[in-house]
């Protein structure tokens, strides 16, 4: 397919939003932008004591393979530079270019379907409940070695949610013409399953 065609995937941390949305570009051949890298790279050069706005302003492809951008730490400060109505603005023209690149794009964040590419041609909004959220983040980290508690995972995933939501700018919200999919008692297998029938359904 040469003409854009694009996929907004939003929802909050660890709902399996990444997942979906590298098997929904994989199923039907677009390029996938995880934006939550963008607002990392931010961060994790916030956390090096550099002032965030510029930061957006300077950002390059390179910065976002830096090593160490899916930790706890840098996820907080992502959420923290997020709120920042230049940061955000800095970040807008690549999404949106990347949106509407030739063969088909999906990206995945927070705001894509309400703010970055309101014209999508599908949205879902991908949700969990907080402690399922907990425990699947929680595998993930135990599985790489990090040291830290169920339980500071689980605040970690509200603190950030609750900035996320209540944020002025671009909070996260599911958009009006977004499919809800709720992952808390699916397989992956089921979800990837559910968003490629929605997104079909769009394309029909
Ligand atoms: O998806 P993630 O957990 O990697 O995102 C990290 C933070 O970046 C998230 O807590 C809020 C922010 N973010 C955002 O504000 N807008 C996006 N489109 C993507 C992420």
């Amino acid at each position: 397919m040469s003409t854009p065609f694009t996929i907004a995937i939003d929802g909050p941390a660890a709902a399996g939003k990444g997942t979906i949305s590298k098997a929904v570009a994989a199923h039907f051949g677009f390029a996938h932008l995880d934006t939550g890298l963008l607002y990392r790279a931010v961060g994790a050069k916030l956390l090096l004591g550099m002032e965030p706005i510029e930061a957006a302003q300077r950002l390059t492809a390179e910065d976002l393979q830096t090593y160490g951008l899916r930790s706890p730490e840098v996820a907080q400060a992502a959420s923290k530079v997020a709120v920042i109505a230049e940061v955000r603005a800095a970040l807008l023209d690549f999404q949106r270019s990347f949106a509407r690149r030739a063969g088909g794009a999906v990206l995945d964040g927070r705001d894509i379907g309400t703010v970055i590419c309101p014209e999508a041609e599908a949205k879902l909004f991908v949700t969990a409940s907080a402690e399922v959220r907990a425990d699947r983040r929680f595998a993930e980290l135990s599985a790489q070695g990090a040291a830290i508690s169920r339980a500071q995972v689980l605040a970690d995933v509200k603190e950030r949610d609750a900035r996320d939501r209540n944020r002025a700018e671009a909070p996260l919200l599911p958009a009006d013409d977004a499919v809800e999919i709720d992952t808390s008692d699916m397989s992956i297998e089921a979800a990837i399953a559910a968003a490629i029938a929605a997104i079909e359904a769009r394309r029909a």
